[in-house]
């Protein structure tokens, strides 16, 4: 699914210069190669603030935190997404309310988020699940027809935009993950929040450090979650590859799209503007999918699901609010998806491989 070691040697090379540089510095949590990313991502996202966190769970909660959301409060989000999201909001102290997704995107459906809506509903954490970002000018209008906040998951879609604008730009803010595994990756634990909400920012950048404004002085109860110095140098190495390696998950997508084609395996539906999606994860569906992972697995292709249980049943969520007409759609989502390989080191060949190895499934072999 992915292969790091893959890495040119030209971003290798810069990555040890960058650490070496780090290292000789002797200054290594919240310094200024923090401070360089953070303005970079801000300038990437068009938003005025960064603020540069310990990882993307973290960046959710901080916002969470920073908007005063917290007992008492509800905050609806999807059941299909890492379960980051979820404990993001249970950390915060707020109650998750799950609302159920598209059958065809597997993005949260606005239909049922309308059905989860009670006078203590605060805030709709919006995941643009797989790379995607679809419809954020409704979603915006929808949040503020409600009075609620509207925080954007963006974990999984850098550089995604909906009318030109990246996740973050829609609601008071976006959360961004750099586990090694994201579009954008650093060589450990990592995040941003992203905002042009100037109060929203001064308080995360207090919050992330222990809720400090002044060397000592704490007027709130923060934590500690602080992007260090090594993890900043490597991430502003590895942005300036990121267009092309987008542009490159975007062919193998295309790729996808156009030739998979089997009567026991679906695409979703292809975005609605070919920047909406950024394709950290390309999926599949099929009633057939555990057949299906035996079959690629057989050929040497590896693949993953996302995600197999849905939140609401995992064993902290059993009891959790949800939409009152079901999450039928989530459940079906997490026994017949596939995620299958789509990473910027891919060849043409091994796009091509994957192509015919799902195209020869059949579950009667
Ligand atoms: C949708 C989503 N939200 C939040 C997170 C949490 O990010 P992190 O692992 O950096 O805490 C992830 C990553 O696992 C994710 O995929």
């Amino acid at each position: 699914m992915n292969d790091f070691k893959l890495e040119s040697h030209e971003i290798q090379k810069e990555m040890q210069l960058a650490v070496n540089r780090v290292i000789k510095s002797g200054w290594y949590v919240l310094g200024p190669e923090v401070e360089s990313f953070e303005k970079e991502w801000a300038q990437t996202c068009k938003t005025k603030y960064s603020i540069g966190v310990g990882n993307g769970m973290d960046a959710i909660e901080i916002i969470l935190h920073s908007m005063n959301v917290g007992p008492g409060d509800e905050v609806i989000t999807t059941p299909m997404t890492a379960f980051a999201t979820v404990l993001a909001i249970l950390r915060a102290g707020a109650t998750p309310v799950l609302a159920d997704i598209e059958s065809d995107t597997a993005l949260l459906s606005m239909d049922s988020v309308r059905r989860c809506i009670s006078p203590r509903t605060k805030a709709v954490v919006l995941v643009h699940l797989y790379g995607q970002m679809k419809e954020l000018d409704l979603w915006k209008s929808f949040c503020n027809e409600h009075h609620i906040f509207l925080i954007e998951d963006c974990a999984q879609s850098h550089l995604a935009t909906w009318n030109d604008l990246p996740g973050g730009n829609f609601g008071v803010a976006g959360a961004y993950s750099f586990y090694p595994t994201k579009n954008l990756g650093a060589l450990g634990d990592g995040g941003i929040i992203v905002t042009s909400d100037e109060r929203l920012s001064r308080t995360a950048s207090s919050l992330r450090n222990y809720g400090q404004s002044v060397r000592y002085e704490h007027p709130l109860v923060g934590m500690n979650s602080r992007l260090d110095e090594m993890q900043a140098a490597i991430l502003s190495v590895k942005l300036k590859w990121l267009e092309g390696y987008t542009a490159r998950r975007r062919e193998i997508a295309g790729q996808y799209l156009k030739n998979i084609q089997n009567q026991y395996v679906s695409n979703l539906s292809a975005p609605l503007d070919a920047h909406s999606h950024v394709y950290h994860l390309y999926v599949v569906t099929s009633r057939y999918r555990d057949a299906l992972q035996a079959h690629l697995n057989g050929q040497s292709i590896q693949s993953l699901i996302h995600y197999p249980i849905p939140i609401h049943h995992q064993k902290p969520c059993l009891d959790m609010l949800r939409d009152p007409t079901g999450l039928s759609i989530s459940e079906e989502h997490a026994a017949q998806c596939l995620s299958i390989p789509c990473h910027p080191h891919m060849s043409q060949g091994d796009v091509e491989r994957v192509i015919i190895a799902v195209n020869s499934f059949s579950p009667h072999h």
